[in-house]
């Protein structure tokens, strides 16, 4: 028998608002994939005196979706192609309600065994995926920016313990100057990263790059050639705009051959190994000393997941692990924050082993193709359209067109104008959500695909909506 508490009910009642807002993705009821309410809305409807008394569980649930009506942006639906965002697969979202249920501290195995366990497998899993060495080290940090800052923080360890700086210990200050060679178009969050480990972001060198974003092997040789620092090379499995992989069975070796440790931004890009057709892309990349990427955009697991993998296992535990007496240390199990981080944390592993599973070796591999595959009918469908023009397609999930001003002419100030204002009324149709970007000087309007939802459907629908809009 089923005993009714305030908390069943409260849950029962968020999981059929759940439903409500999953049922309304497809847009079939027409909701909006962009927001429809207004800053001032928002805060005026969400915006209320805390009270001395507190309301009932189930109101407070039954007002805050009410109150946010509108102020959800579709990122979770299949026609959303703004920036590099992914939904959530069912099991990843239902392992996700339960890691709130059991609310675990998955900082340390005695906090949580079966996080750990899972988090544990789930490594393994990632690692086959990716073809990464077996003995690689996995923190399952919030996102890829984290990731880059633990990966650093690795790094750093690393190039300073082979020249006798014990960085852990001592800090940066007196020690050997480190330097950063670093793909020219590379990620913010990398020059974020930089900073928070404290190597300054002046001492990162620009790598130049080719016509697909890729570092060029003799920009790496000279930049190599032109010290003697301990030096960190950021190289990318998936550039913003045009996908494009570093060539890293070249450039890997050749800094390995320096003493260089290489770490690779594959926010994205590094789901590319998990699918045949695609693999070769990434061709080398596990010749790298660590790696980066998202659970939260290409496996649709919620947000926040990022993972960083190193394969250096001692320098990565060396820059992370904290051990105090009132933490029982896990002895042959994991404790995650020799890994993380963060000291407490949540059990974020939970909904990527359920992904993993539901979606199994074929599925991800299928996700990665079929996204890739809406991606270039999306960029090619709507580059013919009248008015717009392709300017780039790639072999993942990325592509990039734009909009031409139909006035007599027309600068390419005019196309820029054009193009930022389509993109504007294509989202204000909330018939699909693109963002914009400003790619080698010129506005033009990104397109990503990353949710398991979208379909052969969403992306002709897409292209009306775009047609209809640009009429
Ligand atoms: C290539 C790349 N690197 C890093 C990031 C940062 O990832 P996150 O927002 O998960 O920290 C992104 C985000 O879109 C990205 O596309």
């Amino acid at each position: 028998m089923l005993i009714e508490t305030p908390e069943r009910e409260v849950l029962m009642r968020a999981a059929e608002h759940a439903f409500a807002w999953l049922d309304g993705l497809d847009g079939l009821d027409s909701r909006s994939v962009a927001t429809t309410a207004s800053l001032e809305e928002m805060r005026a409807r969400l915006g209320r005196p805390l009270a001395d008394t507190g309301v009932a569980a189930a109101q407070v649930i039954d007002e805050l979706v009410a109150d946010t009506a509108g102020g959800i942006l579709g990122s979770q639906g299949p026609r959303f192609f703004g920036w590099v965002i992914g939904g959530g697969v069912p099991s990843a979202i239902a392992a996700d309600w339960l890691t709130s249920v059991w609310d675990q501290n998955a900082g340390i195995h005695a906090c949580g065994p079966a996080a750990s366990v899972v988090e544990e497998v789930a490594a393994g899993w990632l690692k086959d995926l990716f073809g990464l060495p077996a003995e690689a080290s996995v923190g399952f940090v919030t996102g890829a920016q984290m990731a880059h800052a633990t990966c650093l923080a690795a790094a750093r360890h690393a190039v300073l313990r082979d020249r006798g700086w014990d960085v852990e210990r001592r800090g940066l200050a007196g020690s050997p100057p480190i330097r950063i060679l670093a793909n020219a178009e590379r990620h913010g969050s990398v020059d974020r990263a930089v900073r928070f480990m404290g190597l300054g972001s002046d001492n990162i060198v620009p790598l130049a790059t080719d016509a697909e974003g890729r570092v060029e092997p003799r920009a790496l040789r000279a930049a190599l050639d032109a010290g003697e620092a301990p030096t960190i090379v950021v190289l990318q499995a998936g550039e913003l705009n045009r996908a494009g992989f570093d060539p890293f069975d070249q450039l890997a070796p050749m800094a390995r051959a320096a003493g260089a440790w290489t770490h690779v931004d594959g926010a994205f890009g590094l789901w590319a190994k998990a699918s045949p057709a695609h693999r070769d892309l990434a061709r080398g990349v596990e010749l790298c000393d660590s790696w980066t990427t998202d659970a939260h955009k290409y496996l649709n697991v919620p947000y926040d997941s990022g993972l960083a993998m190193v394969r250096d296992a001692a320098a990565h535990r060396a820059a992370m692990t904290l051990a105090t007496s009132y933490l029982p240390a896990g002895g042959a199990a994991r404790d995650q924050i020799d890994w993380n981080p963060e000291f407490s944390r949540r059990a974020r592993g939970f909904a990527i082993y359920a992904a993993l599973r539901e979606l199994g070796r074929d599925g991800v591999a299928e996700l990665v193709a079929r996204t890739s595959r809406h991606a270039l009918a999306l960029t090619e469908g709507i580059g013919a359209l009248p008015g717009a023009e392709t300017v780039a397609t790639s072999a993942l999930n990325q592509g990039l067109v734009r909009f031409l001003s139909p006035a007599a002419g027309a600068s390419e100030a005019d196309h820029d104008r054009r193009t930022d204002a389509v993109i504007a009324a294509i989202d204000a149709s909330g018939e699909a959500f693109f963002g914009g970007v400003t790619f080698q000087g010129r506005r033009c309007m990104r397109i990503s695909v990353c949710n398991w939802r979208t379909t052969d459907a969403d992306v002709a629908r897409t292209v009306a909506a775009v047609r209809a809009v640009l009429a």
